[in-house]
């Protein structure tokens, strides 16, 4: 009897999230495609590349938009009257997609960035990104994923950090960001951009 009962349950999982899926996909190529791509892989570097991106984290950054608490003109808009459910389903989408990376040509300048990310910089006091963002930068169900994200948008969001103008719970990163150079920003940004999926601890 249990085996059955847990046989209709996953029968019962299986539909919901296909549901999930359809929904998420007519929402994806009504609203968001333009900007983040068919599979959120955001072709265009000005765009944040959300495929592979994690689950709580995108649900969180959706409603964050929705009720204006992280501000973007953009994307105010766009999230202006997703109902909880959907947000759900577009996590679900996202986050299920393969993430993806780029080739990075400047090495030695994305060594120093590496050397910050996975040891920080003592001298003024910025710890290792890797330290919550994962050694890999595959961040955390809660936690964004930085592996293979654009480096303008990486940077950007480095800056805004810095500056107060990323308005959802900024303290820990606020601190952080405002202490880098912009050579660090840059170099932060051209390392993780190029992190391996393959190298994904899993
Ligand atoms: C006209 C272009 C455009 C469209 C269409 C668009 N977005 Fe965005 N999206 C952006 C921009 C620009 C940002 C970065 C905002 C910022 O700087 O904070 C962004 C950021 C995001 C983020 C945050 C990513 C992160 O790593 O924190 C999520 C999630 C997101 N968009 C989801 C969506 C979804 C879902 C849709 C469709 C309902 C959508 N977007 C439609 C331009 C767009
Ligand atoms: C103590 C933990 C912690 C450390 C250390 C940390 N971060 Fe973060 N970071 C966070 C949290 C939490 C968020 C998500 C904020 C939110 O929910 O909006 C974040 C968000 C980000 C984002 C936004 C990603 C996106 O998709 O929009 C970037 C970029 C980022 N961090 C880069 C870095 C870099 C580079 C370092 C190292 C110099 C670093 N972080 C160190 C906790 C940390």
């Amino acid at each position: 009897m249990k085996k059955i009962m847990l046989a209709l349950g996953l029968l019962y999982l299986g539909t919901v999230n296909a549901a999930d899926m359809e929904l998420a996909k007519s929402i994806v190529k009504e609203k968001c495609h333009l900007c983040h791509g068919k599979e959120g892989e955001a072709s265009s570097a000005v765009y944040p590349r959300l495929a592979g991106q994690n689950h709580s984290y995108l649900v969180k950054q959706l409603k964050n938009f929705r009720d204006g608490k992280r501000k973007s003109d953009i994307m105010n808009e766009m999230a202006k009257g997703l109902k909880d459910d959907q947000i759900e389903a577009l996590a679900e989408y996202f986050s299920s997609k393969p993430a993806l990376t780029h080739r990075i040509r400047d090495k030695d300048f994305a060594a120093v960035g590496e050397y910050l990310f996975k040891k920080g910089n003592r001298y003024s006091g910025i710890p290792a990104c890797k330290s919550c963002h994962g050694e890999f930068g595959q961040g955390s169900d809660e936690l964004p994923r930085l592996a293979g994200q654009h480096k303008r948008y990486i940077a950007d969001q480095l800056l805004a950090f810095g500056a107060r103008a990323r308005t959802n719970d900024n303290a820990i990163m606020h601190t952080i960001a405002s202490k880098l150079t912009e050579m660090e920003i840059e170099a932060l940004a051209l390392y993780v951009s190029g992190i391996k999926e393959e190298t994904k601890e899993e």
